[in-house]
């Protein structure tokens, strides 16, 4: 029974408790939150991110009325080396207009009536003649919403650019380029983003998305994954490679395509300085991940002589992220158009690496960041969380290094949940601070919901334990699901939260500055004396609400022997066998250290629904 809330007397500060973790799976990034609306954009879809995948996915052949045309993806002229692949456009007859059409993503390329689009491509043709082409947006029976023009006049790569608007609103449009020259034009980069972006940013953000991202008014946001971050090759050039931060900034039509462990092309469009400009849009403090050289996916780990790049690679984006002109990369941030710092604070260094490869590497990332940067806090791996896991190697690790945090992970069943709501009651406040990374109960019902906000109170109330907690995963497009469940599911045109995200969004809007101290009087030693004697196994149990934690002693009264088990955890269900014994006359001493929501324990020998085998209840 709470006796006295001492309000003016602080405990922990939340601090930036309730974030968000945004990870490409789902298509969270393309055919997502990125607003891009043509898919495969640079021809440079494979089979590697996909077995039915090609250059044309997502592309057709159009050839109207007499129209004859070949359309083929060739790279020996490419844009620029990181993005090899275009398109070549022979026009044999052109009929009533030969050339491309892009399917978007889901059922097609949403347009709605009077909005604008912007449309722009790479192009060239093989003389320096002029080859015009018409840009169309079109229904899937050719009725034209909206049409334009751009000029095709050199034979060397030119960025051409215009702007259609849609007289009609349709969720499953078409992106259409035809011309009714007899030519060979080559396209490349072709692309179409709604002129509305979340705060009118180019290259910007789909705007329904990112405002239900920003009304949650996340602390921090974590990103890019994930196992999308550790898993791939160790070479930063490879077409397989892990994701590298530095591949994913500067113009869009130089960074490298990438295979998405989650089974798709990662374009990288949304890359390293849009998150950070995002972060900034919805107030929320960044929290990169980046990989340690290490994927323990595929076994692939770079050797320690040659971590140092890696290494580099989170001391330059420390830079990039806070440093100012006098820094090689606080100049790229500014040239890229953000001379003000983005405040980066928080730090992670590899995701769910379980694995001796991952801590050792750990030890010199640390190393190196808090010489150069003590003011980062580093955040730790503790691998998957579940009992008996590899996953108490990441608290060593944590300790010994004295990480900041440790990142833990669970996906869990809501009686697990429910359970684990005293989880943090007994971690202690001057080890590394939990970040729990990723969790969710198995399920999208109100039902999950309730569990999951039961738990967060859990969370708040440890806030001397954890320092950081973002639910997971956190987007999913309904078409092209790769887990579930998901906090906000889309289709290309409309988004919706689900109870967990009304959850979330209750917590973040109310999350108090600091833990208030609390005097209880409720049970904390019980005395007892069991007139049965004790012959074979001494077992304790709890039921669902007893997850406190318990000091026990048994003192033989005839010998004085005593038997003490502190300290330990009591979960919904869980048996505990204290010890073998025959004992005659003795006493009992418990003390529930906390007493949160206690329904019931007990203390038997045997079967535990042998009312004669009950020691004391
Ligand atoms: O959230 C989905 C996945 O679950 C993450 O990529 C990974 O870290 C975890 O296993």
């Amino acid at each position: 029974k709470v006796i006295k809330v001492l309000a003016k007397e602080r405990g922990e500060k939340l601090g930036d408790l309730f974030g968000i973790f945004f990870e490409d799976l789902n298509h969270a990034a393309d055919g997502g939150l990125y607003a891009e609306l043509v898919q495969n954009r640079s021809f440079e879809f494979d089979p590697i991110d996909r077995k039915d995948y090609h250059a044309l996915t997502a592309w057709e052949k159009v050839e109207r009325g007499d129209a004859k045309a070949e359309i083929f993806v060739e790279d020996t002229y490419p844009l620029n080396e990181k993005n090899t692949n275009y398109l070549t456009l022979t026009v044999i007859e052109p009929g009533d207009g030969a050339g491309i059409m892009n399917l978007g993503f889901n059922t097609g390329i949403p347009v709605r009536q009077g909005e604008r689009y912007l449309f722009s491509c790479y192009a060239r043709c093989d003389t320096n003649s002029t080859k015009p082409v018409s840009i169309t947006l079109e229904s899937t029976d050719g009725r034209v919403y909206s049409t334009n023009e751009v000029v095709i006049n050199s034979s060397e790569w030119i960025k051409y650019e215009t702007i259609l608007t849609a007289n009609e609103t349709d969720y499953s449009s078409r992106l259409v380029l035809t011309t009714t020259e007899q030519s060979k034009i080559y396209f490349d980069m072709i692309s179409l983003f709604p002129e509305r972006t979340f705060k009118n940013r180019p290259n910007g953000m789909r705007e329904d998305i990112a405002k239900l991202l920003a009304d949650l008014k996340p602390k921090f946001m974590r990103f890019p994954g994930g196992c999308l971050v550790h898993d791939g090759s160790l070479n930063p050039d490879d077409r397989d490679s892990m994701y590298r931060w530095k591949n994913t900034i500067g113009d869009v039509e130089k960074r490298p395509a990438r295979r998405s462990n989650w089974g798709y092309n990662q374009t990288l469009g949304l890359g390293y300085f849009e998150y950070f400009l995002f972060c900034e849009d919805i107030g929320a403090k960044p929290i990169p991940v980046l990989p340690a050289g290490y994927d323990p996916h595929h076994q692939r780990i770079v050797p320690i002589e040659e971590l140092q790049p890696w290494i580099d690679d989170a001391l330059d984006l420390i830079e990039f992220a806070n440093g100012d002109t006098s820094t090689v990369w606080g100049t790229k941030r500014a040239e890229l158009g953000h001379p003000e710092p983005f405040g980066l604070v928080y730090l992670g260094i590899g995701n769910e690496e379980v694995g001796e490869p991952f801590f050792e590497r750990y030890e010199y990332f640390h190393k190196a960041i808090k010489e150069k940067h003590p003011e980062i806090k580093l955040i730790n791996s503790s691998g998957p969380f579940a009992e008996g896991s590899e996953y108490d190697r990441g608290w060593k690790s944590a300790r010994e290094n004295k990480s900041d945090f440790v990142d833990e992970h669970y996906y869990q069943s809501p009686e697990w949940f429910l359970a684990n709501y005293h989880r943090y009651d007994v971690f202690k406040k001057d080890d590394p601070k939990v970040f729990l990374g990723e969790y969710a109960s198995w399920g999208n019902t109100y039902y999950n919901a309730l569990v999951e906000a039961a738990f967060m109170t859990g969370l708040e109330k440890n806030a001397h334990a954890v320092g950081l907690a973002c639910y997971a995963p956190m987007l999913c497009n309904i078409d092209y699901v790769n887990w579930k469940p998901d906090l906000i599911w889309f289709n290309n045109n409309s988004v919706y939260g689900t109870p967990n995200y009304y959850v979330q969004k209750l917590f973040m809007h109310h999350q108090g500055d600091y833990t208030l101290m609390v005097e209880t009087n409720g049970l904390q030693t019980i005395e007892a004396a069991s007139s049965k004697p004790i012959a074979g196994k001494v077992m304790f149990a709890g039921d669902y609400s007893t997850a406190n934690y318990y000091d026990i002693k048994l003192r033989n009264m005839d010998t004085g022997e005593e038997k003490s088990y502190d300290h330990f955890v009591l979960e919904h269900g869980s048996e505990f066998e204290l010890d073998n014994i025959q004992w005659e006359n003795y006493q009992l001493s418990l003390k529930a250290k906390k007493i949160d929501g206690v329904r019931g324990f007990k203390l038997f020998f045997g079967q535990s629904d042998d009312k004669n085998r009950l020691l004391w209840e």
